[in-house]
């Protein structure tokens, strides 16, 4: 699968990403780094440092967008990342060598590669902009997957809302009305993608690759920030890996076909919503709802990915 990803790492991103980089059955093509977790430029040398670990530099990195269509300034969420967005990790700006591309550039991309995949982990704003400045090259990405959205469940950012689509709700809501094949992997879901401790330990004892020596200190970093959020949980929601995860294995996913909307303004702000009364008309719907998962697969499947040697 090609794979074009628009990010904001953040720990789950970063997950998200490594798991991407070493999947056998993943062509990742390109890195997408906007507002978020933590601020562009952050998120873009957080990408850098995950592809210099996976001896990966000739994957791009192009720029994305540092606030909401709406121009409020971005809230970003060390409580939960850290001040760096990926744990106690710190990376200084000029550890790599690289280049922002330009937007634009990402066309390039899109036009030159059938059957191309994008996967958004973060605020909608950027691929939103993608679908203003070229929409006919838009039409050509096969299927959009996208962490986003909490369907009669509490949200995570405010009582109904998930942040993703609570950070830039306009955005979402331009990707459901034109993305070919939109596919989302809501809260409904990836509040259950968990990850413990023990696994992260796991992970770093049967590790023999470069990411070995991160990926106990961010998990925990992690489940450590969840934990206060959720007192007695044990671990943390990987979101955006399951996002990954799910666009190489819909078998193992359950989808409901349905109309999206999200509320843009007022107290449901970011909110989602389908009309989940049956209705014949949902054949025909180019949205689908993750609403359920096969968890062992899940974990079983993203340890040998995340362990094999590179
Ligand atoms: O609501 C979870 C989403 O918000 C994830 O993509 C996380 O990384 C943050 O961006
Ligand atoms: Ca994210």
């Amino acid at each position: 699968m090609k794979l074009l990803i628009f990010c904001d790492p953040g720990i789950d991103d970063a997950m998200a990403l490594i798991y991407a980089l070493l999947h056998p059955e993943i062509d990742v093509l390109g890195l997408v780094c906007s507002y978020g977790n933590v601020d562009k430029f952050t998120a873009a040398h957080n990408a850098a440092h995950i592809l210099h670990l996976a001896g990966r530099m000739d994957i791009p990195i192009f720029n994305g967008a540092e606030m909401p269509v709406t121009g409020e300034l971005a809230t970003y969420y060390p409580e939960i990342h850290g001040d760096g967005g990926i744990g106690p990790i710190k990376v200084t700006k000029g550890d790599y060598q690289f280049r922002i591309r330009n937007l634009g550039e990402v066309f390039d991309l899109i036009e030159t590669n059938d059957d191309l995949v994008i996967a958004d982990l973060g605020r909608s704003t950027t691929l939103a902009t993608c679908f203003l400045l070229n929409r006919e090259a838009m039409g050509l990405v096969k299927e959009l997957h996208i962490m986003g959205g909490a369907f009669m469940v509490p949200g995570n950012v405010t009582p109904v809302a998930e942040a993703n689509f609570y950070g830039d709700p306009t955005s979402a809501n331009l990707l459901l009305a034109h993305g070919k094949k939109v596919i989302l992997t809501p809260l409904n879901v990836t509040q259950k993608a968990i990850i413990t401790n023990d696994y992260a330990k796991a992970l770093q004892y049967y590790t023999e690759n470069k990411f070995k020596d991160m990926y106990l200190p961010i998990i925990k970093y992690y489940a450590d920030a969840y934990t206060k959020l959720v007192p007695g949980m044990d671990g943390a929601p990987f979101h955006d890996l399951l996002t990954i995860y799910s666009a190489v294995h819909p078998k193992r996913m359950q989808y409901l076909a349905k109309k999206v909307h999200v509320v843009v303004e007022g107290k449901t702000r970011g909110k989602s919503f389908a009309d989940f009364r049956h209705m014949d008309s949902d054949q025909e719907s180019k949205h689908h709802i993750a609403l359920g998962f096969d968890y062992d697969h899940f974990l079983q499947e993203v340890f040998q990915v995340l362990t094999r040697p590179i």
